[in-house]
């Protein structure tokens, strides 16, 4: 099977919709910001019958409309946040949407609370929130691209042979081991992030971790054969090359 990774498309879908026929499924890695719902702006790929996944970023979260666009969309159970789905080949793909914050969690002993957690939950987090600042039955609408430990927990539990997540694992200078840690537990063959709009080599990596990790950039588009785990670029994330001289 081939899949399709689409790096943060901030508002631009017409590169995904003119690759997705080289694709067996596409999968968006968030910060999508659709000018209209996320299924209008897909329309022609759902048209075309192509499966699409998703994860959202944090900026989807940033105004009301952003969110109606992408959680109010027709396309919202496509959203792969906490959970594993099984693709047509029986690929397992794990997805985690969103970003650490201070507020919730920053997993770093540098971090507030020494990297503890303020609360472990949605739900928990909603409760002490007052009730005219909740967001469709949760926290605060920004906390909808927030990461809880009670989603990282529940991943851990399952297996996957990929995951996706907004935020990068440990390699990236940006990044979080807790995420490696994930990937381990989830048992993945490949973890492939958005986010950061960089697609940095990481290759030096990978024997230690157990995993081939990935970063998909700006607007960019990458290739994976889940029959042998090669990746390819389609199409160079649009700071790329400005980034590639970063040392990881
Ligand atoms: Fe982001």
């Amino acid at each position: 099977m081939r899949l399709l990774f689409a790096g943060d498309p901030h508002a631009q879908f017409r590169h995904i919709i003119d690759s997705a026929h080289q694709a067996d499924a596409v999968v968006l890695l968030g910060d999508m910001e659709p000018t209209r719902p996320l299924h209008e702006e897909l329309a022609p790929l759902l048209e075309r019958k192509v499966p699409v996944w998703f994860i959202h970023g944090n900026h989807d979260a940033d105004s009301d409309e952003l969110w109606m666009r992408v959680w109010g969309s027709e396309l919202a159970e496509q959203n792969i946040h906490g959970r594993v789905i099984e693709l047509a080949d029986g690929t397992r793909l794990a997805g985690l949407g969103g970003v650490f914050r201070e507020a919730v969690w920053y997993p770093d002993p540098a971090a507030a609370r020494g990297g503890e957690p303020a609360f472990r939950s949605r739900e928990a987090h909603a409760k002490a929130t007052p009730r005219q600042d909740r967001w469709g039955g949760g926290p605060h609408r920004r906390h909808w691209g927030t990461i809880y430990p009670s989603e990282v927990d529940h991943l851990a539990d399952l297996r996957a042979d990929i995951l996706v997540t907004h935020e990068a694992g440990g390699y990236h200078p940006n990044g979080f081991s807790i995420l490696d840690t994930l990937a381990q537990q989830l048992g993945v063959m490949v973890t492939v992030h958005g986010h950061h709009h960089d697609a940095l080599n990481s290759s030096a990596r990978w024997q230690a971790q157990g995993f081939k990790s990935f970063g998909v950039g700006l607007r960019g588009l990458s290739m994976l054969d889940t029959t042998d785990w090669t990746w390819s670029i389609v199409r160079p994330g649009e700071l790329d090359q400005a980034r590639a001289g970063r040392s990881m």
